[in-house]
């Protein structure tokens, strides 16, 4: 199923560390919409050399950048605009790491230059990411950048820890960054608030298994899967949605509107 609805469209893609990550899903769907792309993820993360596989399969080159260092981002859009003979037209910024969730810490016992880390890299860099381009002027005029969050920024799941708080930071970066692009440049930036999806970042959130069949259960559609939630993505990326900006959407089957299903009822009961 293609439409080629990013014919003609360059863009960044942040974070696919293996063929189950969000990122990996979103770069292929891109490319068959018709996108060129350059890929990009931390050297370290490079390192295990999945990535190679992608980036052959889309004919991308892959740039190095740790998304909490300017000069690695610097970089990054310079050599990117290079690639593509011009500016870019949308980002994918799907990156989460919490070393406190990592480790186990619980919320009332954080370590705090780990929780400094887990804000650098999960939201900050959001910030750093939108400054580099802004500063560069290396977006197009109606381009458009998705970052993906959790709704744990609303509601508290005891067990996401310190990513909620950077979830929340997140968003309201998305939110304050998303004016100052609008009126400069007619950027639009957004964030999808995703269903629990196994990959590896998802995977480390203690009971995640417990977590992922409730919301299921919930859900009046089912979880969203990491293919959809590529779908949706590439609609942002689209021209059908210029005036979509600054807005937290929820693609979670419904999860983030339901008080209670029968599913989980009927679970309650048993
Ligand atoms: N999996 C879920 O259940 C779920 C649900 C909602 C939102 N999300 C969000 O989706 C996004 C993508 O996660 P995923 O589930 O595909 O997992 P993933 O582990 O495949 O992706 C996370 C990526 O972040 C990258 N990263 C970590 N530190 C970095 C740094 N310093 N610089 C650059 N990149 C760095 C990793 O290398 C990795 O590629 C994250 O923001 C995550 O919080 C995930």
């Amino acid at each position: 199923m293609a439409h080629n609805l990013l014919q003609g469209k360059k863009g960044i893609i942040f974070g696919a560390l293996d063929a189950n990550s969000i990122a990996w899903k979103t770069a292929e769907r891109c490319v068959q919409e018709g996108a060129q792309i350059v890929l990009t993820n931390a050297p370290i993360a490079l390192r295990m050399g999945e990535i190679n596989k992608l980036a052959e399969s889309c004919k991308a080159p892959v740039i190095p950048a740790d998304a909490t260092s300017m000069d690695d981002l610097n970089n990054l859009f310079t050599k990117s605009m290079e690639h593509f003979g011009g500016k870019i037209d949308f980002i994918l910024h799907s990156i989460g790491m919490s070393v406190n969730v990592r480790k186990g810490k619980p919320y009332t016992d954080l370590d705090y230059d780990f929780y400094h880390k887990g804000l650098d890299i999960s939201a900050m860099s959001l910030h750093r990411v939108l400054q580099t381009a802004y500063k560069l002027d290396a977006l197009n005029e109606w381009g458009s950048v998705v970052a993906l969050t959790y709704i744990a920024a609303q509601r508290v799941f005891p067990d996401y820890s310190d990513m909620a708080d950077a979830k929340s930071m997140l968003e309201s970066i998305t939110r304050s960054f998303g004016y100052h692009y609008g009126v400069k440049n007619k950027v639009r930036i957004n964030t999808i608030s995703q269903s629990p999806t196994r990959t590896t970042a998802g995977s480390g959130v203690k009971g995640f298994d417990g977590f992922i069949s409730y919301a299921e259960k919930m859900s009046p559609l089912g979880n969203a899967s990491a293919d959809q939630c590529a779908d949706y993505t590439v609609s942002l990326f689209s021209d059908y949605t210029k005036m979509v900006t600054m807005q937290n959407l929820f693609h979670d089957g419904g999860f983030s509107f339901t008080g209670i299903s029968q599913a989980v009822v009927d679970q309650m009961e048993k």
